[in-house]
């Protein structure tokens, strides 16, 4: 089982922090995240979601729906959360600004193909990963990574491939290795020459390369 690029993501139900949710109905027109971790209650998830909480603006700026999800119960999600607000020093009390899934049975995590063979909870069984998908308005998944437990994802990078899968879903261009925003981009190559000079008022370069072919050239971000 798993969810693969292109695939429209499941609209699936699920109880949440926030009540039980249908997926679509939940995302409506918005890009949206889904990140998975194994437990509540556990060092390195607690990083990360108090860290997601304290981005969300990031994300909502750029229309962005946050969803996590753990195996536990949504009871333990919302005492747990206490937790995660005491760690990015919040009170206690405050609502994080995502819902968290509840998938007590791990339904949904064999359905996305999330879960961790090498990891195992104190019953013996695989413990979720640490999934990112980010799905388009399109409900189409357009990213997936997938950390083991045992490893902290990094959600400034997050927010980085939102910035790059939300400009080159409108414009014809690729983003080069480490690009931010602001930063030149590439002509993507089944652009011809005489496409290119029209898309791209501001103009491109090519760069001289051994083989004499044509493929890197770089334009200003549209
Ligand atoms: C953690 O979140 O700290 C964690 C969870 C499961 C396995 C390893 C680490």
């Amino acid at each position: 089982m798993g969810i693969y690029l292109g695939d429209t993501f499941p609209n699936f139900e699920a109880n949440t922090t926030e009540g039980k949710i249908k997926f679509h109905d939940w995302l409506g027109d918005s890009w949206g995240i889904l990140f998975s971790h194994p437990a509540d209650y556990t060092p390195v998830c607690t990083t990360e979601l108090g860290t997601m909480a304290q981005m969300a603006a990031e994300f909502e700026k750029r229309k962005v729906k946050l969803i996590a999800l753990s195996v536990d119960s949504v009871y333990d999600h919302e005492c747990w959360s206490k937790d995660i607000n005491a760690y990015i020093e919040k009170a206690p009390e405050k609502k994080l600004p995502f819902p968290i899934i509840s998938d007590e049975k791990r339904d949904l995590a064999v359905q996305f193909g999330m879960l961790d063979p090498a990891e195992r909870n104190k019953e013996g069984l695989p413990l979720t990963a640490r999934a990112v998908f980010v799905i388009g308005p399109d409900k189409k998944m357009k990213l997936s990574i997938l950390y083991p437990a045992t490893t902290g994802r990094n959600f400034d990078e997050i927010l980085r491939v939102v910035d790059s899968l939300q400009l080159t879903a409108c414009k014809k261009v690729a983003t080069p290795v480490n690009w931010k925003v602001g930063e030149d981009c590439m002509v993507l190559p089944n652009i011809s020459p005489e496409e290119a000079a029209q898309l791209f008022p501001k103009g491109y370069h090519t760069k001289d390369l051994p083989s004499g072919k044509t493929y890197m050239r770089f334009t200003p971000q549209p």
